[in-house]
């Protein structure tokens, strides 16, 4: 099984340049489908969701060429399955939105459900209220959902979001791009990459409105044009590096950033004591003690991020004094909090609430990556230690 060695005890000092946005990538390459000419999409991580994603158009068809490290050509032209039951699907979470870009390109989709991090259920009612809404009925059989639009081609609508969800106003964006009509997504995410999204669709020729604000007009089109697409940096990368270095005392300039897309975890990372300087596309952190205890409450951007909050709680597992962070987005998001007591912290889980109370040092044990951004985590916490951290199940 392959697992992490850290050799805890050091500061990081130094550069990163932070890579694309891994949440924009899994949405925009399947986007692609959409589109009646090849693409091309710059600044995609080099991670396995890309490998993954891109490895399941080609089965379907599609002519994927990856140009160099951060660039993909993706044909969709040969495309003629509306179907995506292939076992990789079930690798990523993310593989649900190609539900919203077959049914947008074929009016019908049929798609093995995802896997993906597992903290609680995630389901996807939400997903089906909006493309029953749209004019869909679908059926859940032998792990595959398939989906049918009444008339071969699914019709705008108004629909409202009862919860703020990220993968259902993405996977509605993408199935109402060529609707016939308007769509009114109401209550959406309002996410860096639901933006970033909108804004590679509309360069491909959809017409999109209010992305990044909690109604989204999607007016349907009848074609859409090649493209070539740049992906936002990743915030939450960015994020991880930030409290890594406020984690270990260092001093770490973090390049290709969006500033305005980290507002709320330099405001949190400034509150527990580090210096944070920003530049245009560039902050700089530094701290010189011991983090300050502070509360943190993740909620839909432009909240704190839920996919910040294993690192930012690690940080504080070491802070002056007691916190309380809660998960306000994931119903069972503290599984990592076993590997951190592991470890000495001392954290309380209730429900939704963590209560923190600050030691001055964690030592190594043996640990688990019980999920992705738990992994990365578990990274930082080997680095606050002055022994070995090793980290299974990466
Ligand atoms: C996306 O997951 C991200 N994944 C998650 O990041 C992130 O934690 C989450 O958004 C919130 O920002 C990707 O983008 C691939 P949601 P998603 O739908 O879309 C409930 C990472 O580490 N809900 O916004 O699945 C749901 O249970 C991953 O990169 C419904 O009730 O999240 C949750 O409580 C981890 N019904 C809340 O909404 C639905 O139909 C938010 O979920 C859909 C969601």
């Amino acid at each position: 099984m392959n697992k992490f060695v850290v050799n805890g005890g050091k500061q990081l000092n130094g550069e990163v340049t932070i890579s694309g946005a891994k949440n924009a990538a899994v949405a925009i390459i399947p986007g692609v489908i959409l589109c009646d000419e090849p693409c091309r999409v710059e600044n995609i991580p080099n991670i396995s969701d890309v490998t993954l994603i891109g490895t399941i158009l080609k089965e379907m068809g599609a002519d994927v060429k990856r140009v160099n490290k951060s660039t993909l050509d993706i044909d969709p032209r040969n495309i003629r399955t509306h179907e995506a039951t292939t076992d990789l699907v079930r690798g990523m979470r993310a593989s649900y939105y190609l539900l919203g870009a077959l049914l947008g390109r074929f009016g019908k989709a049929k798609v093995l459900l995802p896997g993906g991090c597992n903290f609680g259920v995630r389901p996807i009612d939400q997903h089906l209220k909006g493309f029953e809404a749209m004019g869909c009925t679908h059926e859940i059989s032998d792990g595959a959902i398939d989906i049918k639009s009444s008339g071969g081609k699914l019709k705008g609508n108004n629909i409202y979001l009862d919860v703020v969800s990220v993968g259902t106003t993405i996977n509605l964006m993408l199935a109402a791009v060529k609707a016939r009509g308007l769509t009114v997504i109401e209550n959406a995410a309002r996410e860096p990459h639901i933006v970033d999204l909108a804004n590679f669709l509309n360069s491909m020729g959809a017409d999109i409105m209010g992305a990044g604000t909690s109604v989204i007009k999607i007016r349907g089109v009848k074609s859409l044009h090649g493209t070539d697409y740049s992906i936002i940096p990743d915030q939450i990368e960015a994020g991880t590096y930030m409290v890594a270095a406020a984690a270990t005392m260092g001093d770490v300039l973090i390049e290709n950033v969006i500033p305005k897309h980290l507002e709320s975890i330099i405001a949190k990372l400034t509150e527990a004591g580090a210096r944070v300087e920003e530049y245009d596309e560039a902050v700089r952190v530094t701290t010189t003690h011991r983090p300050k205890s502070c509360n943190i409450k993740t909620m839909p951007h432009p909240g704190f991020p839920t996919d910040m909050q294993p690192q930012i709680a690690t940080l504080l597992s070491v802070a002056e004094g007691t916190s309380i962070v809660t998960e306000g987005v994931w119903d069972n998001r503290f599984k990592y909090v076993d590997q951190l007591t592991g470890m000495g912290a001392k954290i309380q889980v209730d429900g939704k609430m963590a209560v923190i109370t600050g030691v001055k040092k964690l030592t190594s044990a043996p640990v688990k990556a019980v999920d992705l951004r738990a992994g990365a985590a578990m990274i930082i916490a080997g680095l606050m230690t002055d022994g070995i951290t090793e980290v299974e199940n990466i």
